[in-house]
């Protein structure tokens, strides 16, 4: 019986699956790369309070979600369950400030949180994120979208919607609030448990709730658009305006409030399955988050996704390969002729591996069939007594001598 397993809700990355993500997270890079994007890595823990005061103490995260625990010196630490808040620390901490702006970063690396797993919904999950931080401009916005456009379309993930709201800012919010208050009161014996609650705690969190139960009292509750102040709806027809004037398909989605307290202004998310409840990515302003932490009031924006949700996006996409590329074949006395010739190739860039189990001649080539390589190197009795290795193209069966010195040259000079 096995002693140990993996804990709930995380996974064990190798095979094709690894070849999978690394293959997402290069095109991410690259993309990254050709927008201008560099990359910034934050510890992996932080002090709670930095997400309590950021993602918001009434939040599913951080009421539920978070790991969190104390170290030997007695302080309170969270595994981070997302990348802005550390990201925003890190750049006052840091003064990235004074790099000027707009400052493009980006982010891959593990988040954490305590949920219910299930396929694309993990307790450890590697999420990609991008900050745009300094403009307060709908061209950010418009950056941001066609970022995430980019993405999607070089991730080949097909049949996706946009959806937008606007959440607005600290001058319209209440106003909202008490609409929604105002709305949902009388209907109260009606929701959820959890609505009840949040009713007093944080109540656009109803607009949110899951529960068919709740759903029916959703389609009549006020609009965020409806009770925004003017500066928040001129912002939000510009980009909605730009978005059209880009021919970028989007819905209006008035219910979107997300589940992180920091956003301001323009809140997204992108679904991708029918049905689905999660989002595949979400994101929006947070043109506050700057001044709570102590900086100068600094607006910025971002999104993030992970790499579980886009790997069950794309499915299409082709992985490539790692097979290697020679198998050097040795007997007991070419053993150590072996092991220098494959050193020499891998030295050379070309992907070498050779026996270490001690296996037969006839075995070995089995082995190099099953890792499906291209060129066998075999260094038998005969072979070794004239320097000329045998070698054999495995796909059409040919065979060639070539002299010990030659053999480097050879391989790179044939392709696969
Ligand atoms: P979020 O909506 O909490 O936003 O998460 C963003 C994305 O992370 C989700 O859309 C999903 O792709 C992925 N994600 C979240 N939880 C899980 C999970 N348990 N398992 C797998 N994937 C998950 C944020 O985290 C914000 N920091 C985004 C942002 C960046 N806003 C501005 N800048």
């Amino acid at each position: 019986m096995l002693l140990f397993k993996r804990p709930k809700g995380t996974s064990d990355i190798y095979g094709t699956n690894m070849l999978r993500t690394k293959r997402v997270e290069g095109i991410l890079k690259e993309l990254m790369l050709n927008w201008g994007y560099s990359e910034i890595r934050t510890p992996i823990f932080e002090s709670t309070e930095l997400f309590d005061r950021s993602v918001g103490d009434t939040s599913d995260i951080v009421q539920k979600e978070m790991y969190t625990f104390r170290d030997k010196g007695g302080r309170s630490l969270t595994l981070r369950p997302e990348g802005t808040a550390p990201v925003v620390r890190a750049y006052l901490e840091n003064s990235l400030t004074n790099y000027g702006k707009p400052m493009r970063l980006f982010y891959l690396g593990p988040m954490f949180r305590y949920e219910k797993p299930q396929a694309g919904r993990m307790r450890q999950f590697q999420q990609f994120g991008i900050e745009l931080i300094g403009s307060s401009s709908p061209l950010a916005e418009v950056e941001v979208f066609q970022i995430l456009m980019d993405m999607l379309d070089r991730l080949n993930v097909k049949d996706w919607q946009f959806h937008i709201n606007t959440v607005g800012c600290q001058n319209c919010r209440d106003e909202y609030i008490k609409a929604l208050k105002e709305y949902y009161r009388p209907l109260l014996p009606n929701l959820c448990s959890d609505c009840q609650r949040r009713f007093e705690t944080n109540v656009l969190r109803l607009l949110d709730c899951k529960n068919p139960q709740c759903a029916p009292y959703k389609k009549d509750a006020p609009h965020f658009i409806d009770h925004v102040c003017e500066d928040c709806k001129r912002h939000f027809d510009a980009v909605t305006s730009s978005l059209d004037a880009l021919h970028i398909p989007y819905v209006i989605d008035h219910y979107l409030v997300r589940g992180l307290d920091y956003y301001t202004r323009t809140a997204f998310e992108v679904k991708y399955r029918e049905g689905s409840q999660d989002a595949l990515l979400g994101g929006g302003r947070y043109d506050l988050l700057i001044e709570q932490f102590g900086g100068n009031p600094t607006p910025a924006i971002g999104f993030a996704v992970s790499i579980e949700r886009l790997l069950l996006a794309s499915k299409d996409l082709d992985t490539p390969s790692e097979h290697p590329l020679v198998y050097v074949v040795t007997f007991d006395k070419s053993r150590l002729q072996g092991a220098e010739l494959a050193f020499e190739l891998r030295r050379a860039g070309i992907p070498t591996v050779t026996d270490v189990m001690g296996r037969n001649l006839s075995n070995q080539m089995k082995e190099a069939n099953r890792l499906g390589v291209c060129y066998a190197i075999i260094i038998g009795e005969e072979e070794l007594k004239v320097n000329e290795f045998t070698v054999k193209d495995m796909k059409t069966g040919e065979q060639h001598l070539v002299n010990r010195e030659d053999i480097r040259e050879y391989i790179l000079s044939h392709s696969c």
